[in-house]
């Protein structure tokens, strides 16, 4: 919590910080003897632009702290794979990827929140797509599998690209809260990601291919 509460002082602190230096410069732009409009309108835009950025975070952080437990039913697995896949059906054609899975058959269910399992898979299979932005040399290749983990006395489940890996980052930050490197991104993925699969008696990580790329895997627990 106290990690999380520095994290989200930093986030609102750069568009507070921000707020400030261009409401000063807004008013020595009106200051004067000939005042300049247009530099003050540009400041006040980017006033507007940086207020809204901090509502942002706080209302990701409101969703976060509310986050309900999780409602647990039986869960098919491998059907959840495939509807949420369906669910980017447009991304992974748009980005050139090709998409495959490798799904074990007669998997028992698992024991979790369906919406909030999607949300993890959803993360993990965006991420995997947005790594791949950058690959021109080699197919982009998104491997979906799903396997019975005897340790886990349940489903394991991994999603493989062919990405820009992690080697250049630090393995475990990016599953920090707000730890982005993304112009658009929000860096919750991975932190919700995890605290969901470990609030279902699971484990979220992640590690390096042989080859390229990144393969994020994740075990849920079967109802017993
Ligand atoms: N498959 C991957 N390959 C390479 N880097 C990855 C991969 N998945 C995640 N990352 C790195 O980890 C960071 C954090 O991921 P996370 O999903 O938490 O946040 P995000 O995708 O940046 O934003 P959002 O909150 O919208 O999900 C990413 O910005 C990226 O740098
Ligand atoms: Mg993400």
């Amino acid at each position: 919590m106290g990690e999380l509460a520095a994290s989200i002082a930093h986030e609102v602190n750069q568009p507070l910080s921000a707020v400030i230096i261009n409401g000063n410069a807004c008013r020595r732009w009106l200051g004067g003897a000939s005042p300049n409009l247009e530099e003050a309108r540009d400041a006040v835009g980017r006033i507007i632009e940086e207020g809204n950025r901090a509502s942002e975070v706080i209302s990701e952080i409101r969703s976060f702290v509310k986050k309900s437990p999780p409602h647990k039913e039986e869960v098919d697995i491998n059907a959840l794979i495939l509807e949420t896949i369906g669910l980017v059906r447009g991304e992974i054609i748009r980005n050139q990827v090709v998409q495959l899975t490798d799904m074990a058959a007669d998997l028992p269910p698992v024991y979790g929140d369906r919406i909030q399992l999607e949300q993890v898979l959803l993360n993990l299979i965006m991420n995997a797509i947005e790594a791949m932005h950058a690959v021109a040399e080699r197919p982009r290749e998104l491997l979906v599998g799903s396997q019975w983990q005897d340790d886990a006395q349940g489903v394991l489940v991994s999603v493989r690209d062919s990405g820009s890996g992690l080697e250049a980052l630090d393995q475990e930050q990016v599953f920090d809260a707000f730890f982005t490197t993304k112009p658009e991104g929000m860096g919750m993925g991975l932190s919700l990601g995890r605290s969901t699969i470990t609030a279902h008696g699971g484990r979220l990580w992640a590690g390096p291919n042989p080859d390229y790329g990144t393969t994020f895997n994740f075990t849920v627990p079967a109802h017993v």
